[in-house]
């Protein structure tokens, strides 16, 4: 027999082994799975807390311990324009999280992605000076901390600016504040929210190592200032071969010797065909849809389903050798339904990057997830 062939085989075989019936597993949830490790946790959409009875819920407290506002915090949704806020979502969400007994992530305080443009503005013609725009900023933090002091545990404070080259990212931000602007992000969230409160820098791509190196650097230099930063966020919206096991170790081990916590924090799979031009966080990305780029509209093949549950198998292994390090592991998103992937970079696919079905129910990649709590694994290099 071919040897992927019987590799598969094999696999198939021992998912059957360790079905959600086999009586060890029978009742073990993830988080319970992985309770001494670290958090486990998903990326939560505003209908998800919206609605009294949404299917998911009950599948979201079974199997996570930490949920993330997807898109509520953001500032655009919350806050629009000048005056209008919309706390409902936001505050159901923090809601949710604090019934549950969950660890809440605030995502996020500051992002050159959903930020109006008023923000940057006195108006349509005059953008802010940097005093003004620090000034927005503390205000922001002020008033989310003043929101949901206790009941947020952990806030993304800077999302992505720094290019995998390891240059600043062009933005706003950079334009109006200048080269200190997470340093000013992370001096204004220190400031208002709770000491208890964990401060994350979150970024994509992290195992591009000139984006590696210079967050390890600029996260080092923070912390010679005595600027308080508790956290280095990879967000793993990864592929099925891409980045490699050993490139992942590496960005683990890199952020873990700053000494701060290691949180995974949009962790997803995507097993559709994909552009190497087209990782990133170029969310505005818009390509036409064709039967070669949504292969599987009617069901995923076996083997695809095979190949996911060993890459995530092969992560998990990772991130259980690295436990110690590692604060939290969270989805982006609960079931394959509500994956962003569905819309990015081609609206209408049908993708299946997480670890639940569109029913909600466990996929292959799940069991051999779950399954790796009960062979031992190497302990921490850190
Ligand atoms: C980035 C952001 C998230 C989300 C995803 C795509 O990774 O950090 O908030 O927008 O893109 O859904």
């Amino acid at each position: 027999m071919h040897k992927s062939k019987l590799h598969r085989l094999l696999l198939c075989l021992s998912i059957v082994l360790m079905s959600p019936f086999s009586l060890a597993n029978e009742t073990l949830s993830l988080k319970q799975a992985f309770s001494n490790d670290f958090y486990i946790g998903a990326s939560l959409k505003a209908e998800f807390v919206d609605t009294s009875n949404h299917a998911n819920k009950q599948l979201i407290n079974r199997e996570f311990n930490s949920v993330t506002s997807a898109n509520m915090l953001k500032w655009g949704p919350l806050n629009p324009k000048a005056n209008t806020f919309n706390f409902n979502s936001a505050d159901n969400f923090v809601e949710f999280g604090a019934l549950n007994n969950h660890y809440v992530v605030g995502h996020v305080l500051f992002w050159h992605n959903q930020t109006p443009k008023w923000v940057f503005q006195h108006n349509k013609h005059k953008l802010l000076n940097r005093e003004q725009l620090l000034a927005r900023m503390n205000e922001r933090v002020k008033l989310l901390s003043k929101r949901y002091t206790n009941e947020i545990h952990a806030w993304d404070v800077v999302n992505e600016t720094i290019l995998s080259n390891g240059q600043w990212r062009n933005s706003k931000w950079i334009e109006i504040i200048g080269e200190d602007f997470a340093e000013q992000a992370f001096i204004i969230a220190d400031k208002h929210l709770p000491k208890s409160t964990e401060l994350i820098y979150n970024d994509f791509g992290m195992t591009a190592p000139g984006r590696r190196d210079a967050v390890v650097k600029m996260v080092k230099q923070m912390k010679a200032k005595g600027i308080r930063v508790d956290g280095i966020g990879m967000q793993a919206h990864w592929s099925l071969n891409s980045p490699s096991i050993a490139e992942i170790e590496k960005s683990i081990v890199a952020f873990a010797n700053t000494g701060v916590d290691v949180h995974i924090t949009e962790l997803d799979i995507d097993v559709l065909p994909r552009e190497k031009s087209q990782f990133g966080a170029n969310t505005k990305l818009k390509l036409p849809m064709t039967k070669h780029n949504n292969p599987y509209a009617d069901g995923l093949p076996q083997a695809v389903d095979m190949a996911l549950a060993q890459r995530y198998k092969d992560i998990f292994e990772l991130f259980l050798k690295h436990k110690k390090s590692i604060k939290r592991v969270t989805f982006w998103g609960v079931t394959d339904q509500d994956s962003w992937l569905n819309n990015w970079p081609i609206k209408g696919r049908t993708s299946y990057p997480l670890l639940f079905n569109r029913h909600g129910q466990a996929k292959a990649a799940y069991q051999q997830v779950i399954g790796l709590k009960k062979q031992p694994v190497a302990s921490s290099t850190k």
